[in-house]
């Protein structure tokens, strides 16, 4: 299988290496990423998931090894390459409309071209179930209709890739639930590679094809677990699936470790 993403033996050194402020984020982190494939990264907090999104992003470079995309070394951000951020708040501007904030990334667009664009922008809003909405503002809008317009916003990017870091965690279960099914039937649609950065073992089974397991400091990749549950997934009976609670279990298991038992057992 061909790869689109290809992490060979990256480490991560914030700070100057060898000094006494130098941090490991990361080390020798090899993973490949297929074309269309959906990618979850788990780890405890503070492991380095972040740092990871943000160097395939080419918004940060490594310190070893290689970052490739399409078989071309990183360096900078790659056309085609979307992130969507976990602070819709901070993302959107308070002061474009909806249709604004979505027409955004298509902003150097020829003036010729705008109707056109337009049109298409209004078609994402609706694919993100905001039709309607096309007027209003941020601030008049709820914290999950602010994601959609985030995620429609991506969407205009046209992404080859969409990397996401933790999309859905300031939203409440049941809408982040409906933004697990939206990206899932947008990926299935849009056919982009997605790499999604999650601290929830269920929301990476959910979703994903592949998880990475990101270890506790000094942080590796522990683990790398083929999900395999079938498609289209369905909250209801993907989640009562023996083999999602299975991988759930396992996952939990590693990532908790000790704490759980100690819990547990106090
Ligand atoms: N700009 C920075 N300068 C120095 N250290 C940093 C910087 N950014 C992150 N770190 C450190 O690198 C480590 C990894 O941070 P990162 O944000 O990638 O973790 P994360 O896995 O995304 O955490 P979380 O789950 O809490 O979002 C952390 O210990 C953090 O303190
Ligand atoms: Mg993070």
């Amino acid at each position: 299988m061909s790869s689109q993403i290809q992490l060979k033996n990256v480490s991560k050194v914030y700070g100057k290496p060898g000094s006494p402020d130098a941090y490991l984020a990361f080390d020798a982190v090899s993973l490949t990423v297929a074309p269309s494939e959906f990618v979850a990264i788990v780890g405890p907090s503070g492991c380095g998931k972040s740092t990871l999104l943000r160097i395939i992003a080419g918004l940060m470079p490594q310190t070893s090894g290689d970052v490739l995309l399409d078989g071309r070394a990183v360096d900078g951000p790659p056309e085609g390459v979307v992130y969507l951020f976990q602070q819709y708040s901070k993302s959107l501007f308070a002061w474009r409309t909806v249709l604004d904030n979505v027409m955004f990334p298509l902003e150097s667009a020829p003036r010729s071209e705008r109707a056109r664009l337009r049109e298409r922008c209004i078609g994402y809003i609706r694919q993100v179930g905001l039709a309607g909405f096309e007027n209003k503002y941020p601030w008049q809008i709820s914290g999950g209709m602010q994601q959609r317009v985030a995620i429609a916003r991506a969407l205009a990017a046209n992404p080859r890739v969409l990397l996401l870091d933790e999309p859905f965690s300031a939203v409440d279960a049941l809408t982040r639930m409906e933004l697990q099914s939206l990206v899932l039937d947008l990926w299935r649609e849009n056919r982009f590679t997605a790499v999604l950065v999650t601290h929830d073992v269920e929301e990476a089974v959910f979703l994903a094809d592949k998880i990475a397991v990101l270890s506790h400091r000094p942080t590796t990749l522990a683990e790398e677990i083929e999900v395999g549950l079938p498609r289209p997934r369905d909250h209801i009976v993907t989640r009562e699936d023996p083999a999602f609670l299975s991988l759930r279990h396992h996952l939990m298991s590693s990532l908790l470790g000790d704490h759980a038992r100690t819990r547990a057992h106090a």
